[in-house]
């Protein structure tokens, strides 16, 4: 009697605390060292995560914010809770939704996320990279919709933006993205939430990107790291499965590295057999959990769990599989206190300049609406307004067979930034515009360029001439620009200058990092399917692999 009695005491006080964890209680997750851990205890924490986005296959837009309909949220949470999750990652958000309720839903569960800055329409795009004030101001959008939950663990400056040896520059954009984020979190007096970046995993280039991101001085490096790991697929050892080398290849790292995707797919159903050597003692040490891709289960084949037109779901055997794995690991707790500091100089160094990576470690300046105002304000003969975006391209190309648009373009590889290169597409092609009538001695008719043109009375306000010094006439001189917020402006700014090169003129504005990425040698297609954004928004492009269609 005594004892049924004492237990149902127990059970009833352990079900009262849980219920009472809210929002406000949910610690938040920092960074010390090379592992996370709760911010009130001092226990590391391990991500147990979970992809969560479904494709936007039957709406309108280019993405579906999993976080925005609380309804389906709460569904979800049920079964993401029954498999011991306590992160899921989403990649898109819409920062015009509501997310109260299905964060707080997830508070209530224990549930952090980890959201990608980006969405498909704005996002770092590795074949034209450029870091803008547009995406800026995207970045900081989602920052200060979501800077107030505990629950978030953290961002993503980008996903998968250098995919290989090509497109290794354009790293430096996002490494900037990292850093003016951060600067900006400051800036703001939030809380100090991490941002990291998602790599896929090139073998040739993922030792050079790791080092490039977690490399530097802390206000511009990343403050973690994942890679989204596809290689072990069906039975594998530590060995086999290539995490042994891995996990050689980023012991030293210096900052807290994961899975930011992994589950292989080529052998199904998936079992799973990889969770208990990631969250084992070979693995803990240098790792810190992984995020299970994905949730939904839709035409590529990574579901956990599918969801019927009736928005009825049903646990598919992966989820079963990945629930017995998931439930038999108990991995090792570090101690904070064994830690190096986070503020201790990273063990890191950054790649030098080899044949496999070509990122400058000048890294692109920070756009600033002032300068570009003060540009803008600047020129007598500009773009009309009238002009379609869509004849940019053309016209930027016909005007820099005449002019050095070096002012408004850059080179991640050289690490020269035109002054001016975070400006709008507009402003850019104003300036172009204006840096050609000049040259033309200001004849009328040199401001026309098929009346696309227009002229325009110019100003310089006292604040501005600093600006237009540093940069030059011809934007060739830089300038780094500073972090805006809306009641002030912050940290660190201005020129170091320098003359500026690189290339002709790119058309602007960022679209979505497009094209699946490259060779992958154990999973070649799952790597491409890996980021649903991608395929997603080029929409129309269609990646087959295996037998697999992925819209
Ligand atoms: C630390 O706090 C977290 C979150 O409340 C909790 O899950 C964990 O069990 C705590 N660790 C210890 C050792 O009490
Ligand atoms: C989307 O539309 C297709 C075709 O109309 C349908 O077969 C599918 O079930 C729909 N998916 C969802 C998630 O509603
Ligand atoms: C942030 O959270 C605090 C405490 O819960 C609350 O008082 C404040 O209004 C919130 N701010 C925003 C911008 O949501
Ligand atoms: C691990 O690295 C070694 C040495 O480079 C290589 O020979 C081996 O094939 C790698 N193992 C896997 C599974 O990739
Ligand atoms: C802390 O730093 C020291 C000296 O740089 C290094 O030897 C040690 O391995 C580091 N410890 C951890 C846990 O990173
Ligand atoms: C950047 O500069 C390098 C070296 O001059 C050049 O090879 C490369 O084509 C340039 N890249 C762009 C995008 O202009």
């Amino acid at each position: 009697m005594m004892g049924v009695t004492l237990k149902s005491v127990l059970v009833s006080a352990l079900v009262g605390l849980t219920s009472i964890v809210k929002a406000a209680d949910l610690p938040a997750i920092e960074v010390v060292g090379n592992k996370f851990f709760y911010s009130n205890n001092g226990s590391q924490f391990y991500i147990k995560g979970i992809a969560y986005q479904q494709n936007p296959e039957n709406s309108t837009g280019t993405f579906v914010d999993p976080l925005a309909n609380a309804e389906t949220c709460k569904r979800d949470i049920a079964y993401l809770s029954a498999i011991d999750t306590n992160v899921i990652r989403v990649y898109a958000l819409d920062v015009n939704e509501d997310h109260t309720e299905c964060m707080q839903a997830l508070a209530d569960a224990g549930i952090y996320i980890i959201a990608d800055l980006s969405q498909p329409d704005e996002s770092i795009n590795r074949k034209d990279p450029q870091w803008t004030l547009d995406l800026f101001q995207r970045y900081t959008d989602v920052v200060d919709k979501f800077h107030n939950y505990t629950n978030v663990l953290g961002f993503f400056a980008g996903n998968e933006v250098t995919n290989d040896d090509t497109n290794t520059a354009a790293s430096a954009y996002v490494k900037a993205a990292i850093r003016d984020t951060k600067a900006y979190i400051k800036a703001k007096n939030y809380r100090s939430i991490p941002v990291g970046y998602s790599s896929n995993d090139d073998d040739i280039i993922r030792v050079a990107l790791a080092d490039y991101f977690a490399c530097g001085n802390q206000d511009e490096r990343a403050d973690f790291f994942g890679i989204n790991m596809y290689e072990w697929c069906g039975t594998q050892t530590y060995q086999s499965s290539g995490y042994q080398n891995a996990t050689e290849d980023y012991k030293n790292l210096g900052i807290p590295i994961f899975f930011s995707e992994y589950g292989c797919n080529q052998v199904q159903p998936r079992r799973f057999e990889e969770v208990s050597t990631l969250f084992g003692s070979q693995m803990t040490d240098v790792w810190s959990g992984g995020i299970v891709y994905m949730y939904f289960e839709e035409e590529n084949n990574y579901g956990l769990v599918s969801v019927d037109s009736n928005g009825k779901v049903s646990t598919l055997d992966d989820y079963n599989y990945y629930k017995s794995e998931i439930k038999k690991i108990s991995p090792s707790s570090a101690s904070i206190n064994s830690q190096n500091a986070t503020g201790a100089s990273s063990p890191t160094s950054c790649p030098t300049a080899t044949d496999v990576w070509a990122a400058s470690t000048e890294l692109p300046p920070t756009p600033d609406k002032d300068i570009c105002d003060c540009m803008q304000s600047s020129l007598k003969c500009v773009v009309k307004d009238s002009v379609d975006d869509e004849d940019y391209a053309d016209l930027y190309d016909y005007v820099c067979a005449k002019v050095d648009c070096s002012g408004i373009s850059s080179n991640g590889t050289t690490g020269k930034y035109g002054a001016y290169s975070p400006c709008s597409p507009k402003e850019k092609l104003s300036f172009v515009f204006n840096l050609y009538y000049l040259d033309q001695g200001e004849s009328s008719s040199a401001c026309d360029f098929s009346g696309s043109a227009s002229l325009k009375s110019a100003s310089t306000a006292s604040s501005c001439s600093a600006y237009l010094s540093s940069a030059g006439v011809s934007g060739l001189g830089s300038i780094q620009g500073s972090v805006r917020t809306d009641t002030s402006e912050a940290t660190g700014s201005n020129g170091k200058s320098g003359s500026s090169s690189g290339s002709s003129s790119t058309s602007s504005g960022s679209s979505s990092s497009s094209s699946g990425s490259s060779d992958k040698k154990s999973a070649a297609s799952s790597v491409t399917l890996t980021a649903f954004t991608k395929a997603g928004v080029i929409g129309l492009s269609m990646i087959v692999g295996f037998g697999m269609i992925m819209i």
